[in-house]
């Protein structure tokens, strides 16, 4: 089982979104039974709190149903049992090489980093500017490369 976990600050905005829309890629390829998503925020501020409203509407536009989802905070053994712990910008990225496990470093990347000439390497944050379409966008682009990343690395 290859583990994929999505990671922003508060775990209701952009890595809820990020982990519905690549789930649904991973099921749309058939590799359910490979590849497992999550999603955790850096904070602890909305443990147990639903995706943004919305958020979900964005989502629930395009086919994709983020309700069910419940926020977590990631923790130092995360990067034990995902193989890619992806950052949604920088500020993330820095607080969670804080809480890596030595060795670990390199399952650490950033989100954009899967977008092919990507022009910015933060995913925004929509929560107080309403940006989540462009948001969405960015994330299924980023969850196509990421999807082709790992098909590529493990033969699937
Ligand atoms: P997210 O967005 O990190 O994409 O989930 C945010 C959600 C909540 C807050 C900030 C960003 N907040 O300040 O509560």
């Amino acid at each position: 089982m290859i583990r994929v976990l999505f990671v922003c600050l508060g775990n209701i905005c952009r890595s809820p979104t990020a982990e519905g829309i690549f789930r649904d890629l991973v099921e749309n390829a058939g590799l359910q039974d490979a590849v497992e998503v999550d999603s955790a925020g850096t904070s602890d501020w909305h443990i147990g709190g639903a995706p943004d409203q919305r958020g979900q509407a964005v989502a629930r536009s395009r086919g994709i149903e983020l309700g069910q989802l419940k926020a977590r905070q990631v923790c130092p053994d995360d990067f034990k049992e995902f193989d890619y712990v992806i950052a949604m910008d920088s500020s993330n990225h820095k607080n969670l090489s804080t809480l890596c496990p030595a060795g670990h470093e390199p399952r650490l990347r950033m989100c954009l980093s899967f977008v092919p000439n990507s022009p910015i390497s933060d995913v925004p944050d929509p929560y107080y500017d309403d940006g989540f379409d462009h948001v969405f966008e960015l994330l299924e682009a980023a969850g196509q490369g990421l999807l082709s990343e790992i098909r590529a690395a493990h033969n699937l």
